[in-house]
């Protein structure tokens, strides 16, 4: 535990290399953590394509996904502010089912959650260059959304083939769009990793002059009971102090950007 009093209100967004990397994974083991240091910490998915029918209508899997990992004192609705059915990219997706997408909506119910809780982490759909909406020959991107948060980024990436083209990728993308970035956490690290995997981590970390923030194993037999079981494990891999010090910081360059 870091044993520090926080400032109210926290909040950065989780994006990641490419779609399935494990944001919803990293994002709930971190608000499980947080919570296991005595930070009040929640999740919150803006917008999630690929919702299933269930019985009381549209459900967004990955807040069903935190919420196996930890208790969230909320209905889905205050989690998720739009869930739509078709698998595809949310642009699409709101096209399809007629949803008119609304940042200063989704701004307000970051807001609303910030006020209650110390930190608050918020998921992405898939990867930074995805399309949100469209209207007018004008396309409004997940990187336009996160710099109307005014939130910096936290990186999801893994250790294998392909990850050092997509993680540098990503960053020089997030530069371009001027995101402050709080550092990249791997995600699927074997618990024996390969000299390849050990190397990328290692050149990622240095070519994009980024901290890796932590790394989370790869599980065997992917269930709620089995991360829950490795909660101390991963949360002894996370850099929690840095990952707050830089956030902390990185809320002083987007807040007097913003001015
Ligand atoms: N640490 C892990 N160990 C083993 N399997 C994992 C791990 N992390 C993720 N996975 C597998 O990858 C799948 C996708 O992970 P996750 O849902 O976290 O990705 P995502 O980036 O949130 O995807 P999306 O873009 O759909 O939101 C999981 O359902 C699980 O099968
Ligand atoms: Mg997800």
């Amino acid at each position: 535990m870091d044993g520090e009093s926080m400032k109210q209100g926290l909040s950065f967004f989780v994006t990641g290399t490419d779609t399935g990397v494990g944001k919803t994974m990293v994002t709930g083991c971190l608000t499980a953590f947080l919570s296991m240091c005595g930070y009040d910490a929640v999740p919150y998915k803006p917008i999630q394509s690929g919702g299933v029918q269930g019985d009381g209508g549209l459900v967004a899997e990955d807040v069903t996904f935190y919420r196996s990992l930890h208790s969230l004192p909320y209905e889905q609705n205050t989690l998720c502010t739009y869930c739509m059915e078709p698998a595809v990219s949310p642009h699409l997706a709101a096209r399809q089912t007629g949803t008119r997408i609304n940042p200063g909506h989704i701004a307000q119910q970051l807001s609303t959650l910030r006020k209650k809780h110390d930190v608050v982490l918020v998921e992405g759909a898939g990867g930074l260059a995805v399309p949100i909406m469209e209207e007018k020959q004008e396309v409004y991107m997940t990187a336009d959304l996160i710099r109307d948060l005014r939130l910096p980024l936290l990186i999801v990436t893994h250790p294998g083939l392909g990850t050092i083209n997509h993680t540098i990728l990503t960053v020089e993308y997030a530069r371009a769009c001027r995101i402050p970035i709080l550092g990249l956490l791997v995600n699927r690290m074997p618990d024996n990793p390969s000299e390849m995997m050990q190397d990328n981590v290692r050149i990622i970390s240095s070519l994009t002059n980024l901290p890796v923030l932590g790394m989370l194993p790869d599980i065997t037999d992917f269930k709620p009971e089995r991360i829950r079981e490795r909660l101390p494990e991963i949360g002894r891999s996370l850099r929690l102090t840095l990952l707050l010090e830089r956030l902390r910081r990185a809320e002083i360059i987007v807040s007097q950007s913003s001015q």
